[in-house]
């Protein structure tokens, strides 16, 4: 694969990124590293800064619910961070909305359904269309 994926958890989301990590091996780390407490905005910050700095790639961000990743991503402007509960609103959000983050609730998902979530986000193109005015006006 072409395009750089990113991806950062919080200690709550720390579990769920080494899985995802173990399964995918392709995703460019940036942290957190343990399940010591950390603050979630400073990894969505951290991501969301490399997203965009890097056209065409895209993100995975995981904390506890997907909350908090979710509110402190789509502050910056250019980020489209969609919080995932099946595999189809992963697709979804990549058909409709051309999310460039996918976030996962860590503590309310299994493992098995998150790396499905992530293939279907990495998998799936923006359909554009009757979107592409809808996405522009956001
Ligand atoms: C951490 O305990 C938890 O608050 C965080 O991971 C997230 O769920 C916030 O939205």
């Amino acid at each position: 694969m072409n395009k750089k994926i990113f991806i950062a958890s919080d200690h709550a989301g720390y579990k769920m990124k080494t899985k995802l990590n173990d399964h995918f091996t392709c995703f460019i780390d940036l942290g957190t590293n343990s399940i010591d407490s950390v603050d979630y905005p400073d990894f969505a910050h951290k991501l969301t800064n490399e997203v965009l700095n890097n056209d065409e790639s895209l993100g995975i961000l995981i904390c506890g619910t997907g909350v908090g990743m979710s509110i402190a991503a789509n502050r910056s402007k250019g980020i489209r961070a969609g919080l995932v509960n099946s595999v189809e609103v992963a697709r979804l959000i990549r058909q409709h909305n051309d999310a460039n983050v996918l976030v996962i609730p860590g503590r309310f998902m299994d493992s098995e359904e998150a790396i499905n979530c992530v293939k279907a986000f990495i998998e799936t193109q923006f359909e554009s269309g009757r979107h592409k005015q809808r996405v522009e006006k956001i």
